[in-house]
C-alpha cells in the first residue's frame, strides 16, 4: 500500500460513504457512543438505538447521572449489556476527573473502563483528527488480503506492526476519513461474506490476494469452538391476564435486567409439579408453549416455556404490553414474549 491508493481510498469514502447519524458530528462523546454499538451489533441496527440514545441522553453529564433501569432500557435488544454499565462508569469517571468531555489522549482515554485500542483509536482519529489508527475486523480483513497476512491477529505484535504501518498514512487532515474510509470499504466492498468487489476496491493493484484470486482465503480463519448448551425451564407464571417478571441479581450473564422465573436444567412437567409443591406456589394449569433458542456468545440456551397460571398474589405481575414498553427484558425473553396473549 502506497499513499496514492490511501488517497484514492479518501476519494472513494467522501464519494461513497453511506449516510449515517454519527457522521455529522464531530462530538466526541456521540462518536463514541457509536462507536461502542457498533463494536458488536450491525449498523443498520444501530441507527435507531443511536438516535434514541443521544435523544435522551444528550451529554455526558446526563450519561453520568441516569438510572441503571433507563440505561438498560435504552440498551435492551444490542445485547453485551457490560457495554453499557460501562459507559455509565466511565462518564462517571470523566465528570470525577473534572471533564467536560472524554479525553483527548490515547493513555488517558485507554484507563476509562471499556476503552481499548479499537475504541480509542476510532474516538481520537474521528472527534480529535488524530493519527491513531483504530484496527476493527473491517480493518484487519482489509490488511489480511491486502497483505495475505498469515499470522494471528490476537498476538500483540500483529496489530502492533499494522499500527505502525496505518500511522505512517495518516495525517490530522485526513484522519477521520482514514478511520472511517477504512470501515466504510470492509463494510461494502471488502465484504466479510461472499465475493469482495474488487474491480472497485481503491487497493486492487496492491492486494496480493487479488492479484492470486485467494480473497476468500483471508483473513485465516480460526478454528471455532463450539457453544455450550445450556438448558433452561422458563416458568410464566400468570394470573388475571398479566404475567410474573423478576430482577436477575444472578452476577454474571443479563445481571440486572428482568426476566420470566427461570431455572437453569431441563424439568419434566411432573418435575415442574413437584417443584410448584416444594415450594408452595398454588397453580391450576401448566401449559408448554416451545421450546426457544438463543445464541450467546459463549453459550448458547435452549429453553423450554411454560405458562403456569396461579393464584398467587405479587405486585411483579403485568400485562404484554407493560413489560414491552416498560422493562428491559433481554432479546431472549423476549423471544418468548412474543408467543404470550
Ligand atoms: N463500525 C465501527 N465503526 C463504524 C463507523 N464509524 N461507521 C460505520 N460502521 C462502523
Amino acid at each position: 500500500m502506497t499513499i496514492k491508493e490511501v488517497q484514492a481510498l479518501i476519494l472513494w469514502y467522501q464519494k461513497n460513504k453511506r449516510d449515517l447519524p454519527w457522521r455529522t458530528t464531530s462530538d466526541p462523546y456521540k462518536i463514541w457512543i457509536s462507536e461502542i454499538m457498533l463494536q458488536q451489533t450491525r449498523v443498520e441496527a444501530v441507527k435507531n438505538y443511536y438516535q434514541n440514545f443521544i435523544q435522551q441522553l444528550p451529554t455526558i453529564e446526563d450519561l453520568a447521572k441516569v438510572k441503571e433501569d433507563t440505561l438498560l432500557k435504552l440498551w435492551e435488544g444490542l445485547g453485551y449489556y457490560t457495554r453499557a454499565r460501562n459507559l455509565k462508569k466511565c462518564a462517571i469517571e470523566v465528570k470525577n476527573l473534572g471533564l467536560k468531555t472524554l479525553p483527548s489522549e490515547e493513555k488517558e482515554l485507554k484507563k476509562l473502563p471499556g476503552i481499548g485500542d479499537y475504541t480509542s483509536g476510532a474516538i481520537l482519529s474521528i472527534a480529535y483528527h488524530k493519527c491513531t489508527p483504530a484496527i476493527d475486523g473491517n480493518v484487519i480483513r482489509i490488511l489480511s488480503r491486502i497483505y495475505e497476512e498469515e499470522r494471528d491477529w490476537n498476538q500483540k505484535q500483529v496489530k502492533e506492526e499494522y499500527t505502525h504501518l496505518l500511522k505512517t498514512f495518516m495525517t490530522e487532515e485526513n484522519a477521520r476519513d482514514f478511520t472511517e474510509g477504512f470501515i466504510e470499504l470492509g463494510a461494502i466492498v471488502c465484504i466479510p461474506n461472499g465475493l469482495p468487489h474488487c474491480a472497485i476496491c481503491p487497493f486492487a493493484k496492491v492486494c496480493k490476494s487479488y492479484q492470486e484470486n485467494k480473497m476468500l482465503e483471508f483473513p485465516k480463519k480460526k478454528e471455532k469452538k463450539k457453544r455450550k448448551v445450556v438448558h433452561v425451564t422458563v416458568f410464566i407464571f400468570t394470573k388475571d391476564g398479566k404475567y410474573y417478571i423478576e430482577k436477575r441479581t444472578q452476577k454474571g450473564l443479563l445481571h440486572g435486567l428482568y426476566e420470566f422465573y427461570s431455572l437453569e436444567k431441563n424439568m419434566t412437567e411432573k418435575e415442574i409439579k413437584e417443584y410448584l409443591n416444594l415450594k408452595k406456589i398454588p397453580y391450576t394449569k401448566i401449559q408448554f408453549i416451545d421450546t426457544f433458542h438463543h445464541l450467546f456468545t459463549h453459550l448458547e440456551w435452549e429453553m423450554k416455556a411454560y405458562v403456569i397460571t396461579t393464584s398467587k398474589d405479587n405486585k411483579n405481575f403485568y400485562s404484554k404490553q407493560e413489560l414491552e414498553s416498560k422493562f428491559s427484558l433481554p432479546t431472549a425473553f423476549r423471544k418468548i414474549l412474543k408467543h404470550l396473549k
